[in-house]
């Protein structure tokens, strides 16, 4: 390759890194059901002529369900956390072929208190451990600031288990694919109180149209199929890192809650 060409390739590659790229993706959505109904591979049997038929009677359904309903289907059918992560890791998702790692959960699942958090970032995708980069050590700060630890007392996990390139928003897509595993994953694990991390966590599990500044501070119900559990919204740590302002209303959130587990106030 020529000097010259060489430079300049580099150069556009610089500036992609300073623009903050860090994933390599097609120039082209794939087609998702075009390509699980590809035709037979090569040395398949040759169709000679397409047989007479009479018109279908009734619909022909669609041999392939919609995602979200087979992610539905793979959830339900999970009867451990260790089936409910096989399942995860097997259901197709574009997001899956652009992570590294499955971010399932980290912390104790019996101690009855649940965190939900938004997504993977760049050091969980890294590690398959939500919440282990900045945001996440300054969770585990706050929460120890009421005494209570991720090896003794929490269990976390996120509304999607996998890292959206580029620490991107969650799209309303990737939610609602994703929501039977959560609901499946609370499910099993049952916990007395969840904690709702931010404004993607908290409008998806309450179905809110609020955002985060209005939903925080107090305790709502998420339904599940075994009844309403309390859930309390909060502020994400990482914008409480953006704005450190925010913290005093963090700190009270995290005083209700100590409060609530206590038994001090009722979660409502
Ligand atoms: N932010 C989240 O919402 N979840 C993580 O696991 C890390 C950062």
């Amino acid at each position: 390759m020529e000097a010259g060409y060489r430079e300049e390739l580099l150069a556009a590659l610089r500036l992609q890194l300073e623009w903050g790229v860090d994933e390599a993706l097609e120039e082209a959505p794939v087609d998702r059901f075009a390509v699980r109904a590809a035709p037979p591979l090569p040395d398949a049997p040759p169709v000679l002529a397409a047989p007479a038929v009479k018109p279908a009677a009734r619909p022909v359904l669609p041999l392939v369900p919609p995602p979200a309903a087979a992610a539905a289907a793979l959830a339900a059918a999970a009867q451990d956390l260790a089936a409910l992560k096989s399942a995860i890791a097997e259901a197709d998702s574009p997001l899956r072929d652009t992570a590294t790692n499955l971010v399932f959960s980290d912390g104790v699942a019996e101690s009855g208190l649940m965190m939900i958090g938004e997504a993977p970032g760049a050091d969980e995708d890294r590690l398959g451990r939500p919440f282990v980069g900045v945001s996440g050590q300054l969770l585990d700060r706050m929460l120890a600031s009421i005494g209570l630890k991720r090896t003794e007392n929490f269990y976390l996990t996120n509304i999607l288990p996998w890292r959206p390139p580029g620490n991107r928003t969650p799209t309303d897509a990737e939610i609602t694919l994703f929501l039977p595993f959560l609901m499946r994953h609370i499910e099993l694990v049952r916990p007395r109180h969840l904690v709702l991390l931010g404004g993607v966590s908290a409008k998806a599990l309450l179905r809110a149209k609020d955002g985060i500044t209005r939903l925080r501070g107090r305790w709502h119900q998420v339904e599940t199929p075994s009844g309403p559990l309390p859930a309390l919204a909060t502020l994400h740590p990482a914008y409480l890192l953006r704005t450190p302002m925010a913290k005093r209303e963090a700190w009270s959130d995290l005083l209700l809650l100590r409060r609530t587990i206590d038994g001090d106030v009722a979660p409502r």
